[in-house]
């Protein structure tokens, strides 16, 4: 594959040996020397029309730690300001030696856009494309997942066949829960969708997964509880329900996580809302993956830009960089 702009567009075998691939350069990230050399040479833009914290900067230090060039490029402060197209900001960051484009944009389809149209030859990314995907984001979370359910050895070679993964919040709005349901259930997850009635997209009925409003009853059945944002800059000024009848309803607190089972987590992509769909209780608790989530990104996009750049294979026993 040259691009990765959908989680639907991987399979069972593709997801594995990302996230494989993940665990293989997460352990050689543990050693003190942590730059492998295999992109070097290479330059990498990160293409950025949505803020972004944890993405922008893991991409970033994932590049880095392979040893490429990173050239990070915010809409703000541009001169998309002055009315430059997608088609003429990327092909001014492809004459510049670009061999893979990062691209978060608001638009639901710009990265396909890009990485179909022609306009430039380097790989494409899709780093959160409006409401329609987010595939980083569901590799790390599966990533994660995968490794508190099936232990130290990260769960190698297996997928989440059985898991039960329950993802709750503003799903109409969520690029994270439409790549999670692709994902998770290409690796065999059974995925329960929860929220509002409001809060749900027209169609979802129709994807590979469980719908319920009833986050209680789904609680003790789930060995993951991911909670999502609800997403008020999406909205445009309307929200059903109130903000506090919303927590009430479909925020995890204490008491709620209490009727989860012991082993089951907690996740959140992030950023969080603390009060809201999460408390403070539990986004610190050890059952939070939250920070893990993070820390696990920056392997997996290693693994997405070593196999997509740099190589078909896992790197087991690759020989590290001199730089410390
Ligand atoms: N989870 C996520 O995409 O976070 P950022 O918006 O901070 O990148």
């Amino acid at each position: 594959k040259r691009h990765l702009i959908s989680a639907a567009d991987l399979t069972r075998d593709d997801a594995v040996l990302i996230l494989d691939t993940a665990e293989e350069l997460a352990r050689l990230s543990d050693r003190p020397i942590k730059k492998l050399p295999t992109l070097r040479g290479r330059t990498v833009v990160t293409l950025f029309f949505e803020d972004s914290t944890r993405t922008r900067i893991s991409f970033e230090a994932a590049a880095k730690r392979l040893s490429a060039d990173v050239i990070n490029f915010s809409a703000k402060g541009s001169s998309v300001s002055k009315g430059e197209s997608l088609k003429d900001t990327a092909q001014t960051l492809e004459a510049m030696g670009a061999d893979a484009v990062i691209i978060r944009h608001g638009a639901s389809g710009a990265p396909y856009r890009l990485a179909t149209s022609g306009w430039i030859d380097a790989a494409v990314i899709n780093a959160g494309d409006g409401t329609h995907q987010h595939p980083t984001q569901a590799l790390l979370d599966a990533f994660t997942v995968r490794r508190r359910l099936l232990g130290p050895d990260g769960g190698l070679g297996r997928d989440l066949s059985g898991r039960r993964i329950t993802i709750t919040g503003d799903i109409l709005h969520s690029r994270v829960a439409r790549s999670n349901v692709d994902l998770l259930s290409t690796l065999g997850a059974e995925v329960t969708l929860v929220g509002p009635p409001t809060l749900f997209p027209v169609g979802a009925e129709g994807w590979p997964c469980e719908i319920s409003y009833d986050l209680d009853a789904v609680l003790p059945k789930s060995d993951a509880v991911m909670m999502l944002r609800v997403q008020r800059e999406r909205m445009g000024g309307a929200f059903f329900p109130t903000e506090r009848e919303y927590a009430r309803r479909y925020g995890l607190d204490g008491a709620r996580m209490a009727r989860m089972p012991a082993h089951a987590v907690v996740m959140h992509p992030g950023p969080m809302n603390r009060g809201m769909e999460i408390t403070a209780e539990v986004a610190d608790s050890p059952r939070c993956t939250a920070v893990e989530q993070v820390t696990a990104g920056v392997s997996v996009r290693m693994a997405v830009l070593y196999l997509l750049l740099g190589g078909a294979q896992p790197p087991a026993g690759q020989t590290p960089a001199a730089e410390p």
